[in-house]
């Protein structure tokens, strides 16, 4: 099992809270997308993962259904408009309706702004932004305008602060923080909820393996937050849970920073207890 699915056991949710609804995770096949899908999966929901590659997703479907949850998948990438509709259209003939999307999918390289390419920076802004419009629009459109639902994005604690490397994906990731007020303001009227989780630096994950690769010598990148540790691909998938479940029912349009209290800490000067 690899780090970021170390999950806080036992849920201290009841197993049946979102029984009946079914879920869409971008992304779903690996990481934190993965234990979304478990997360969610395990407390009733049909999950139908997408991601651009069949082979990670079957791995990932073959999983999930030995822990016996209810769980499938659709292939797409989701910077293409036609092939998300196809999936979402397909889950929503297939399970019936569509109540939860999670746009989780995400592309991400450490690179100073000197060497992001006009096309490098171009498709971290396709895989965040454009997919997540592109998701919500066709879920919206296919199922979620007729009888609401939740929709959460996984952003990232980037919006007020600068961050090194990052230029492209703090820019895409403000982009989602912006598009989830402007969703949650419009499709509120359809009883459609509209939240995004921003995950700080998360155990296991491709995006902090790459950064620490990024920084000179290679060295693992510390945990630079008050709570002095990386998060867990639970601490995500259980915020989310939260969202999408009935008791979050009047929370939209709310960015929140899962991350230590990592960016509310402007100087970071403190080393321990004070
Ligand atoms: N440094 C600088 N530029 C890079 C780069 C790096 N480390 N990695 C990719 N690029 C550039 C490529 O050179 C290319 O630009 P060019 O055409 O001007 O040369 C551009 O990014 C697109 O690369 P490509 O590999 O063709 O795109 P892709 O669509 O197949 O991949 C990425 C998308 C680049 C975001 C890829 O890193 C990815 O898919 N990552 C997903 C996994 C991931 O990182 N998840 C963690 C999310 S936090």
């Amino acid at each position: 099992m690899d780090e970021s699915t170390v999950s806080v056991e036992p849920s201290w949710f009841r197993p049946d809270v979102l029984a009946g609804r079914v879920a869409l995770v971008t992304g779903g096949g690996t990481g934190i997308g993965k234990e979304i899908s478990r997360v969610l999966g395990a407390h009733g929901a049909a999950v139908v993962l997408a991601s651009r590659k069949q082979e990670v997703l079957e791995a990932a479907v073959a999983e999930l259904a030995e822990e016996g949850l209810d769980v499938s998948f659709g292939v797409c990438d989701v910077r293409d408009a036609d092939a998300v509709r196809s999936v979402v259209d397909g889950a929503v003939s297939e399970r019936g309706a569509l109540d939860i999307v999670v746009n989780n999918a995400a592309g991400n390289f450490p690179a100073p702004m000197s060497a992001i390419s006009p096309n490098g920076f171009k498709a971290v802004v396709d895989i965040d932004l454009l997919g997540t419009y592109n998701v919500s629009r066709a879920a919206f459109d296919a199922s979620l305008r007729e009888h609401g639902g939740s929709i959460v994005n996984i952003s990232a604690p980037f919006e007020q602060r600068g961050v090194v490397y990052q230029a492209h994906v703090a820019a895409a990731k403000s982009g989602v923080d912006s598009l989830t007020r402007s969703c949650a303001v419009e499709w509120g009227p359809y009883g459609i909820r509209v939240n995004a989780v921003a995950p700080g630096s998360m155990l296991g994950t491709e995006g902090l393996k790459r950064f620490s690769e990024a920084v000179p010598g290679g060295a693992p990148v510390r945990p630079t937050n008050p709570l002095g540790r990386h998060g867990h691909g639970s601490d995500i998938a259980y915020l989310t849970l939260f969202l999408c479940s009935p008791l979050a029912r009047f929370v939209s349009g709310q960015v929140i920073a899962v991350d230590g209290a990592g960016s509310a800490d402007m100087l970071r000067l403190q080393a321990g207890p004070i």
